[in-house]
């Protein structure tokens, strides 16, 4: 399956799926990376990677649809089949996500539909809460909506503050999406309304940092 990753910034979970797809036995290949920023390091990691690059800035246009028009025109360049979202700070509309209707995946920081949105693990440690954890999920209209594939689990630790918690959530992050993406692309993944069967099995798996 050929995959476009779109990037914001620094790209650490687009390089753990350049990394996944490199394996001879990825059932997928990244044939291009996209960015609204044309500074975002993620671009870089693509270059090195040798995977072609676009940067469509949504300063350029005048409005979301004409911004959007521009990013399927580069997707439709290279017959892209699924879309993968990591880091990318831009809000699609229901127009765009309805073109990749269970062909797009996005990495949240968070154990969905717990803290949907941003500034995720502040919020979690300001609840006390002692577990956290980042979800893998089908993208739908709704921001951090849709048909969960796969989930980590992590421990909040008394001491922990945002960043602490932020590393250890993202060394998960670099776990789940890789091996979400492989279940898409291998053609593993059916969704039943808003549930995603993975393997045949009712999703979300769910990781911890041990097994
Ligand atoms: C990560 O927390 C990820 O969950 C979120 O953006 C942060 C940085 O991601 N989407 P990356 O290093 O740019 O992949």
């Amino acid at each position: 399956k050929r995959v476009a990753v779109l990037v914001s910034g620094g790209g650490s979970n687009l390089q753990a799926l350049i990394d996944e797809c490199a394996k001879p036995d990825s059932p997928a290949r990244i044939v291009l990376v996209l960015s609204n920023n044309a500074d975002a390091y993620g671009l870089q990691r693509a270059a090195k990677a040798g995977i072609a690059t676009a940067v469509v800035n949504h300063r350029d246009f005048q409005d979301r649809p004409s911004f959007e028009q521009a990013i399927m025109a580069e997707l439709d360049a290279r017959n892209v089949d699924i879309v993968c979202l990591a880091g990318f700070m831009r809000v699609l509309t229901p127009g765009f996500v309805g073109n990749w209707h269970d062909r797009m995946l996005n990495i949240h920081p968070s154990l969905l539909p717990a803290y949907k949105g941003l500034h995720t693990h502040e919020r979690a440690l300001e609840d006390g809460m002692t577990e956290h954890g980042c979800s893998v999920h089908l993208v739908r209209p709704a921001l951090d909506d849709g048909p969960l594939l796969i989930q980590a689990k992590v421990p909040v630790l008394p001491d922990d503050d945002a960043d602490s918690l932020a590393a250890r959530v993202l060394v998960q992050e670099h776990r789940i999406y890789p091996a979400a993406l492989r279940l898409l692309a291998a053609g593993a993944i059916t969704v039943d309304g808003e549930l995603a069967l993975v393997d045949g099995r009712p999703g979300p798996m769910i990781w911890t940092e041990t097994d």
